[in-house]
């Protein structure tokens, strides 16, 4: 097997081979048995300076890298735009710029506009890795979900995994549309039409408007939350009218009859987007999604340091 991607950043999954993900997903397998040893730190990334700059609101993302640097012996700055001169006026390239002059080789960055990681990337000289950027892609949320549903049913190849939810404004669903479909899994997407994009029929997935239905299909299901930080009008009358069509409960998850995989990337909305009856059951994988999270994040930065053997 190959031990070096073919990028040099990690902007997005549309820009992966499908080896590239099977080699993240493999060294996020070697790196889940170091951080459930006693000693949970290696010592592969000791001279790498790593800024993570967070443009917007995160906590699973933004503490898992640092964890994920921190178990590699990465020296690590973080940076929230809250706090920084930002507010002042100072562009997106001055501040990573200065950031960047005080020696930094990687920047992970979460962005509120789409592109703003290829931006970038096309303007400085450090490894950039994507955390989120507006509703483009999440590329390392949908790593960790693949990685999850290979080690909830032993592989992603076959299994036919649901996205529901607010698609439209979602870079999950977008990054996890991306690496499913290269790893070889079938994807369906179901929400209310007001929030299913235009071009959805173009990336080969299939849609479905009825909850149940779509349930009845899948293997697993993946419950996204609405980003109302994202909706400038109102895409259905009332939340409460959402979670009646479109919120998982346990009675509609039992009487589907078959066990489903529940995942979520998380933030949780409780008793919207799923109770939390369903969301704390056996079937629920949220929390290994987030325990992998770390893995995986290992992996990508190790291999875009490049520090394998050939
Ligand atoms: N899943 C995810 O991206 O969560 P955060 O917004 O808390 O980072």
């Amino acid at each position: 097997m190959k031990k070096k991607l073919s990028v040099k950043h990690l902007l997005g999954i549309k820009s992966l081979t499908t080896e590239d993900i099977e080699l993240i997903l493999s060294t996020a397998e070697q790196f889940r048995d170091v951080i459930n040893r006693p000693i949970k730190k290696v010592p592969s990334l000791r001279d790498i300076t790593i800024a993570n700059l967070f443009f917007e609101n995160s906590t699973r993302t933004r503490i898992s890298f640092e964890l994920a640097e921190k178990r590699l012996s990465a020296d690590t700055i973080n940076f929230s735009a809250a706090q920084s001169s930002v507010k002042k006026g100072e562009t997106l390239i001055d501040t990573v710029n200065n950031i960047l002059a005080m020696k930094v080789d990687m920047v992970v960055m979460r962005h509120p506009n789409p592109g703003a990681c290829v931006f970038l990337a096309n303007h400085i000289d450090a490894k950039i890795v994507n955390a989120g950027d507006g509703a483009h892609e999440h590329p390392t949320q949908a790593l960790l979900d693949a990685f999850s549903i290979q080690s909830r049913l032993g592989s992603v190849r076959g299994k036919k995994v649901l996205i529901v939810g607010d698609i439209l404004h979602s870079r999950v669903a977008l990054s996890n549309i991306f690496c499913l479909q290269k790893l070889g899994a079938e994807v369906m997407v179901c929400g209310p039409r007001t929030l299913m994009p235009r071009y959805i029929g173009d990336l080969g997935v299939k849609v479905e408007f009825d909850l149940r239905k779509a349930l009845e299909w899948c293997d697993v299901a993946n419950m996204l939350r609405i980003q109302l930080e994202r909706q400038d009008i109102k895409y259905f009358p009332s939340l409460r009218e959402y979670t009646m069509q479109y919120g998982l409960d346990m009675p509609l998850l039992k009487s589907i009859g078959k066990e489903i995989v529940i995942m979520h990337p998380g933030p949780i909305n409780r008793g919207v987007e799923i109770t939390s009856e369903v969301a704390d059951s056996t079937q629920s994988i949220i929390l290994d999604q987030v325990e992998n999270g770390v893995a995986v994040r290992m992996a990508v930065l190790y291999l875009l340091a490049g520090r394998t053997d050939n």
